[in-house]
């Protein structure tokens, strides 16, 4: 793996990181770093091991049976493997979303309200509503939902229900956000809205974005991991992954070559 000086802080880290479904390799030796309060991309063919990686990052995988791994990861220099870290406070540090948005069978504000209570981020009314209000602000849904706010959220759109479920990933103030194709199953304009919205908090949180669009990964993202079965070919800033990549691989992926 090829890799260039590092120059940014490091949120998360890995360290010779292997996963196995079932005694099976899905990620090999991974050591990668995501830089604090920027966008990094993940990239590779269908199957590579991107969305294991990411739910390897809030340890979701551990809902996996049959699984096993290797390695490590930090978070801020912790590991998050240690005796000590609960899954429950690492998943809300550590938000996700995913390509098929999921939205919780209940109205517009509880979806984002119920974070907020469960996470006893507050439980006084007033704060709940401007909590929502700022969340749906954000991704902006606002001024499409604000007069219906007790609609039940499975009336939205589709691009509606995934900027929802945005919104209700960051009412909870998450340092990092983990997405996985989110626009993945959305129209261009839905895309563009979730793309905005990637733009307009990236300078306050750290992204992850798993997408198989590569003008996508160009656009948003400061830095580009791209992954090959299993395995980090190379991570390097977007602006070199896209026009002088360093590995033959990477340059025919990106050139369209294969995937
Ligand atoms: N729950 C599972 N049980 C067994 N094998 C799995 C499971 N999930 C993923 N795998 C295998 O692990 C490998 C990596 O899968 P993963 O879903 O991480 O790939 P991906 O890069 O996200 O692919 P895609 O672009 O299609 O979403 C694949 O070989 C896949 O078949
Ligand atoms: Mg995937």
């Amino acid at each position: 793996m090829k890799k260039s000086n590092k120059t940014f802080v490091e949120k998360i880290k890995s360290e010779d990181y292997s996963f196995y479904y079932n005694g099976k390799p899905a990620l090999k030796n991974i050591n990668i770093s995501f830089p604090d309060k920027m966008v990094t991309s993940i990239v590779g063919p269908s199957g590579c091991g991107k969305t294991t990686l990411l739910r390897s990052i809030n340890r979701l995988n551990d809902l996996i049976p049959k699984t096993t791994f290797s390695g490590d990861i930090f978070l801020d220099g912790i590991s998050i493997f240690d005796k000590g870290v609960s899954t429950v406070l690492l998943r809300r540090k550590v938000g996700m979303i995913f390509q098929k948005s999921n939205p919780f069978p209940k109205s517009i504000f509880d979806n984002i309200a119920f974070g907020i209570k469960v996470n006893n981020i507050t439980n006084d009314k007033h704060r709940i509503e401007f909590e929502v209000e700022q969340a749906l602000k954000i991704s902006g849904l606002w001024s499409e939902v604000k007069d219906n706010l007790s609609a039940p959220a499975m009336g939205l759109s589709g691009g509606q229900q995934q900027r929802l479920c945005l919104a209700r990933a960051l009412a909870v103030k998450p340092e990092i956000l983990l997405l996985d194709e989110p626009a993945g199953a959305l129209d261009p304009a839905s895309t563009s809205k979730i793309e905005e919205l990637i733009h307009t908090i990236k300078k306050t949180i750290t992204i992850v974005i798993v997408t198989h669009n590569l003008q996508q990964a160009a656009r948003l993202s400061d830095y580009t991991a791209f992954i090959l079965n299993g395995e980090l070919v190379e991570f390097d800033k977007t602006t070199k992954i896209f026009t002088n990549p360093s590995v033959k691989q990477t340059e025919d992926y990106v050139t369209g070559r294969f995937g």
